[in-house]
């Protein structure tokens, strides 16, 4: 088998970690993302015991600050001499109130799509090393059900409500995902491809936040009945980042049970353009 050096973000905890156990079980070399250095410590110390692969390492940052975004990625840069699959995992959901980092960025667009963007674009330069890399991006079913985008308004200013800005989220980080392809496809560089996957609904830590609010609480706990296991909703990252029969595939959605469509609903080429400049915007101070 064709071993890989890959960077799981958010591997301290369901997904993430499920994704990033698999894969160490497959003989990959896995670097494990967490911001907790005690928990993500621990799964360290699991995967490690667990699948016998010493070739597991553990670097921190909080991915609320997009300057430790940058130092983390430049950590990477550091210690490898390229990187063979970058899965942006790491998500959150906050709750009804909204809420900002300390340089006043909403925190779910903040973790949900300009973290995957400023993170992919710092490693790009690993990611070409590689003579056959994937860029794989946990998104949501619920991009689906986002309502119409509020262009405008990206960081929700106005519009807050957490399904909206979460399924917003979503659905923003598939453009830019797909954004990626075209700006590739333009620069001549073809060894890399970009990929979105969901998980279905699993029950993981995704939550915390949220169920807060009894309302929340209510909600996650009717949902429970239709959730499927961790480890099946892992499949689709998993999958995305290894499987062969993917070699070269590019710009397109996965779930666990395979290729998806995407709600096209509110796509168009001009409102893709738009969030990409926005999120350039964003990022811009952390690039150079
Ligand atoms: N579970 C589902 O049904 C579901 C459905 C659709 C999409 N998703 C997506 O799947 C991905 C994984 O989520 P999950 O369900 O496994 O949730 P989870 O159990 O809460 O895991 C999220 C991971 O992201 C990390 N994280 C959260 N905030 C962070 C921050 N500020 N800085 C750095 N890392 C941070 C968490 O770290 P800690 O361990 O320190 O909390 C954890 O490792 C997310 O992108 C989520 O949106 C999940």
């Amino acid at each position: 088998m064709n071993q890989k050096i890959i960077l799981v973000t958010g591997a301290s905890d369901g997904i993430g970690k499920e994704t990033a156990k698999t894969l160490a079980s497959q003989g990959h070399t896995v670097i494990l993302h967490g911001r907790n250095k005690q928990k993500t410590e621990a799964v360290f110390n699991e995967i490690r015991r667990e699948t016998g692969n010493q070739n597991v390492s553990m670097l921190i940052a909080d991915f609320l600050s997009l300057a430790e975004v940058r130092r983390f990625a430049m950590q990477i840069r550091q210690q490898f001499d390229h990187l063979d699959v970058l899965i942006n995992n790491a998500g959150a959901q906050f709750t009804e109130r909204r809420e900002t980092t300390n340089k006043g960025y909403e925190k779910t667009m903040t973790i949900n799509v300009f973290v995957p963007l400023l993170l992919t674009t710092l490693l790009l330069d690993v990611l070409k090393k590689s003579p056959s890399a994937r860029v794989v991006t946990v998104s949501s079913a619920s991009h689906a059900m986002s309502g119409k985008p509020f262009l405008d308004d990206i960081e929700l200013k106005q519009n807050y409500t957490m399904s909206r800005a979460y399924a917003l989220s979503k659905l923003y980080v598939i453009w830019m995902m797909r954004h990626f392809v075209k700006e590739m496809q333009q620069a001549g560089v073809r060894s890399i491809t970009f990929n979105s996957v969901h998980p279905a609904s699993a029950p993981t830590s995704l939550g915390r936040e949220a169920t807060k609010s009894l309302k929340w609480r209510i909600i996650y706990f009717l949902w429970k009945p239709i959730m499927i296991s961790v480890a099946k909703g892992a499949s689709s990252s998993i999958r995305a980042a290894v499987a062969p029969e993917l070699e070269g595939v590019t710009g397109k959605y996965f779930g666990p049970k395979g290729e998806e469509k995407v709600n096209e609903k509110y796509y168009s080429v001009e409102n893709e353009e738009i969030v990409w400049k926005y999120c350039q915007e964003v990022i811009r101070p952390y690039l150079g």
